[in-house]
């Protein structure tokens, strides 16, 4: 079966990186973004293994594009959502909050449901999206993020559970980073940052191993496991 990806959000970043690693380990990529002129830039690197769509995810005609990108490459078996916003938000501006809200939950939820649809239409395929480490707990710097990406955890651990019960060979794997070099990468106290190229190595590993759940890099394992037991009595004062 030929190797064949979509990445949702590949202009920058993690999915850039990933577009890359999938490349090298000789994929065809259908890669997604705003800003086509960086699409253009990276389709230069392997015309021949590189299909770009661009749009914004937020929009009514989203799904059109993916479908057109799919349909572009041939079957696909793996679709990778990346695309994510998030702000430093101490001022509780909302809109910055409904812009994290229409693109991790609103926009996230319509691609999700379009992948598995794709995939059980198919009979196979592996989804998977990049959570955070933030999904663990609420956060008072960017209160809209964390609980937008603690909805993606828990959303993908429903269709976890629906694609096991199908029976069919489709897998989903919750990708859930700590701090990773990016323009997304915020805050003054970031510790263990870790290179988006390291990232993208670990993130195929767990794909190639079918992994539900991941952090990266590993030892942020560690740091979850700290995070979720932290009382309430001490949290609320962090
Ligand atoms: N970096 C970290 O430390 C870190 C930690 C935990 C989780 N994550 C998660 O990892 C994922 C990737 O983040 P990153 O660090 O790689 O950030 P990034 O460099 O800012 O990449 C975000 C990607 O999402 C795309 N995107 C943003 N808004 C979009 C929209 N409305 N429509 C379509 N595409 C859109 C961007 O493309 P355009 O701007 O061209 O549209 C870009 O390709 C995110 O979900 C993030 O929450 C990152």
């Amino acid at each position: 079966m030929k190797k064949k990806a979509v990445i949702i959000g590949a202009t920058s970043g993690i999915g850039k990186a990933l577009a890359r690693e999938l490349v090298k380990n000789g994929y065809t990529v259908g890669i997604t973004g705003r800003r086509k002129n960086l699409l253009l830039e990276i389709q230069k690197e392997s015309p021949e293994l590189i299909q770009i769509e661009s749009f914004d995810n937020t929009k009514p005609n989203a799904l059109k594009h993916v479908e057109s990108l799919a349909n572009k490459m041939g079957a696909i078996n793996l679709l990778i959502i990346s695309a994510g916003v998030g702000h430093i938000n101490f001022n509780l501006d909302y809109a910055k909050e409904n812009e994290t809200n229409q693109l991790n939950v609103i926009a996230f939820s319509q691609m999700v449901n379009w992948g598995i649809h794709y995939f059980e239409n198919q009979g196979h395929g592996h989804l998977v999206n990049l959570s955070s480490i933030a999904s663990l707990r609420g956060g008072r710097a960017a209160p809209a993020y964390n609980a937008s990406k603690a909805y993606q955890s828990n959303y993908f651990e429903g269709i976890a559970q629906r694609v096991t019960r199908s029976k069919l060979p489709i897998f989903t794997t919750d990708v859930k980073p700590g701090f990773v070099k990016t323009a997304m990468a915020k805050g003054p106290k970031m510790f263990w940052v870790a290179s988006k190229e390291k990232a993208a190595r670990q993130i195929f590993k767990s794909i190639q191993k079918k992994k539900r759940i991941v952090y990266i890099t590993k030892r942020w394992r560690i740091i979850a496991w700290i995070l979720k037991g932290i009382p309430w009595l001490f949290y609320k004062r962090m």
